[in-house]
């Protein structure tokens, strides 16, 4: 079935761009040269797909993939026998089906510690410290308990010490300072009790810069979302349908758009399902033969009205929904803005059923 349908035209397609993927990955490398780089995969990939991604970066030379759960690990291992690094968290009845011969879970609760001890089995285990996200995490209070329960249990090996900050991308660093002081803290008492982690890590994209630790979690830099990097991704839709519109008509579910001259409007088969956020209604832009137009009226589930003015849709004619160029009124930069939102949330809102292809 699935094969067949890879022979039928999609109407809406995205396309990673594998150069930019590892144009952003060798960057970080490069410029980070005493740090390893893990390609953070979770949420389908920041939706640019797991597979695609996974296909990307087979050749690449890395410890980790980062996903957030073992259904993600079990889609990778499908493709490529690596190790995974688990940073989501567990429900502890599960860890007895897991298999830990290519993983690594981040442990941040004594139960699930307890747990993995219950199993008898060797596994890779990276400790992670609250040091003030107050997300995820043992409290450091907490932290000697977790580590005599690792100590008196042979078999678990403390790989990693590991937290997140919470606010790393502000320009004022006082906060960020405050969590790498506690978690250095927790680093040393680590290393008294005679651990020594092979990975310590505590920073995200934006976080890179940070002295701390010798692993960067790499999300969406890796994509290319940073000023100097490059976007791997493009979102292409095709116009099914068109009207002309006469003065005063209107669009879409309750009539948001009203016509203020005759003019074209063309019909494409995308909407706030497949992840054209909703909020882009009567704002967001597409681009067609490299103009931009506007989208008029409600974005519906499938379905996204686009006002052309005066020029005539082609049938079939592809446009371009999310450019990968950053100062395009269709980058994802741009709709972020319009519909008050981030970047991370218009990407893992894209439709896993969506067509996904490598170029
Ligand atoms: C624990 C953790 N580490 C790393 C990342 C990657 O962050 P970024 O995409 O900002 O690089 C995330 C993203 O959600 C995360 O939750």
């Amino acid at each position: 079935m699935i094969s067949f349908c890879r022979q039928l035209t999609s109407l809406n397609l995205i396309t990673i761009n594998r150069a930019s993927i590892l144009h952003n990955l060798t960057y970080f490398q490069k410029k980070y040269p005493n740090k390893h780089i893990w390609p953070v995969l979770k949420s389908n990939a920041y939706g640019h797909g797991l597979v695609q991604m996974v296909s990307i970066l087979k050749s690449q030379d890395f410890d980790y993939y980062v996903v957030d759960s073992y259904y993600e690990a079990l889609q990778i291992w499908r493709h490529h026998r690596h190790p995974v690094l688990l940073i989501g968290p567990n429900h502890p009845d599960n860890f007895s089906y897991f298999k830990f011969k290519n993983l690594a879970l981040t442990i941040d609760n004594l139960r699930s510690l307890k747990a993995l001890v219950g199993l008898n089995k060797s596994i890779k285990i990276h400790l992670k410290i609250n040091t003030g996200m107050n997300r995820q995490g043992i409290d450091p209070k907490n932290l000697n308990l977790a580590l005599k329960i690792i100590k008196s249990n042979p078999k678990l090996q403390l790989e990693g010490l590991c937290s997140h900050l919470a606010d790393a991308d502000n320009s004022d660093q006082s906060f960020t300072k405050k969590q790498e002081i506690i978690f250095k803290d927790c680093l040393k008492k680590v290393q008294r009790f005679g651990f020594k982690p092979l990975f310590v890590h505590l920073s995200a994209t934006a976080g890179v810069f940070l002295t701390t630790g010798n692993v960067i979690r790499l999300g969406l830099g890796l994509y290319g979302y940073l000023p100097g990097l490059t976007p791997a991704l493009r979102l292409t839709s095709t116009i099914t349908g068109s009207h002309l519109l006469q003065k005063g008509d209107t669009v879409s579910y309750n009539r948001t758009f009203t016509a203020q001259k005759e003019g074209s409007l063309a019909i494409i088969p995308l909407g706030y399902f497949e992840g054209l956020d909703r909020r882009l209604s009567n704002r967001g832009f597409v681009k067609y033969k490299n103009k931009f137009y506007k989208i008029a009226g409600l974005v519906c589930m499938n379905l996204t009205c686009l006002d052309f003015a005066k020029t005539k849709p082609k049938l079939f004619a592809p446009v371009e929904i999310i450019s990968p160029n950053p100062v395009d009124k269709n980058s994802l930069a741009a709709h972020s803005l319009l519909a008050d939102t981030i970047i991370y949330e218009l990407l893992v809102h894209l439709s896993p059923i969506l067509r996904r292809q490598v170029i």
